[in-house]
């Protein structure tokens, strides 16, 4: 049975999709005879357009897309699929959606949560934390980490380190903060068509290598 991973918010644009698509190409990369799936439960199928391309261009990727109109059983059916995988990452919208949010939480190992470090965007956590609560009624054993996605990457950048050490103390017992960051930087944006990996569009750059940073912490935690 798969560890299912689910990459969400109940905030849009706090880049779900990118870090997904990243994420599971850097599994795959890291991770060539492994059964994966890349499941878009968003019903802008952003991820499953990312892959469409991909696979096109490439003709090399092992990667499936599905979605479930109707969200009731959408829990039930991840956990069904996740039979035949090692490895299920989801890509969920942002508030458009509640239910589908919910069930891909129920049926989840692990959630991965961007925020920007702006005031904003980490007292929308407060709102996300409290459907984590209320899934882990079910699912008990829920994991969940965050990381700041769009640093500024300019000078110390202190706001960055400040949100992460207070995140890590304000969701101290709820989640775990990953100590590298992902700045705010323009290969991100680029990356968004043609199905390119952050390394493939923007190799060496300061992208490629804080990307890899988070994928370790992952790693290191032990959640891929
Ligand atoms: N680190 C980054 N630096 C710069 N741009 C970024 C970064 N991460 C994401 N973006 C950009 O931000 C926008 C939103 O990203 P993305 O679509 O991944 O967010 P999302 O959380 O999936 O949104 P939604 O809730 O609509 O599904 C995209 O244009 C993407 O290219
Ligand atoms: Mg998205």
């Amino acid at each position: 049975m798969a560890k299912v991973i689910a990459v969400a918010h109940s905030k849009g644009g706090v880049g779900k999709t990118t870090f997904c698509r990243n994420l599971t190409l850097a599994y795959r990369k890291n991770n060539p005879a492994a059964r994966i799936l890349a499941l878009d439960c968003d019903g802008q199928k952003s991820l499953e357009k990312f892959f469409a391309d991909r696979a096109e261009r490439l003709n090399a990727v092992e990667i499936q897309c599905h979605l479930k109109i109707n969200p009731k059983g959408l829990s039930r059916e991840i956990k069904a699929l996740a039979d035949d995988y090692e490895k299920v990452f989801c890509d969920v919208g942002g508030q458009r959606d509640g239910e589908v949010l919910r069930q891909v939480l129920l049926a989840s190992d692990a959630v991965i949560i961007p925020t920007s470090p702006s005031q904003e965007d980490l007292d929308s956590l407060d709102e996300f934390f409290m459907v984590i609560d209320e899934v882990r009624g079910v699912n008990e054993n829920l994991k969940a980490y965050i990381f700041i996605n769009r640093a500024s990457w300019q000078g110390h950048d202190k706001r960055s380190r400040v949100a992460i050490d207070g995140l890590a103390q304000k969701f101290e017992g709820d989640a775990e903060m990953l100590p590298s960051k992902i700045s705010n930087l323009q290969a991100w944006s680029d990356s968004g068509t043609g199905g390119h990996a952050i390394w493939e569009i923007a190799p060496g750059s300061r992208a490629e290598r804080e990307f890899t940073s988070v994928y370790l912490d992952l790693e290191g935690k032990g959640i891929i």
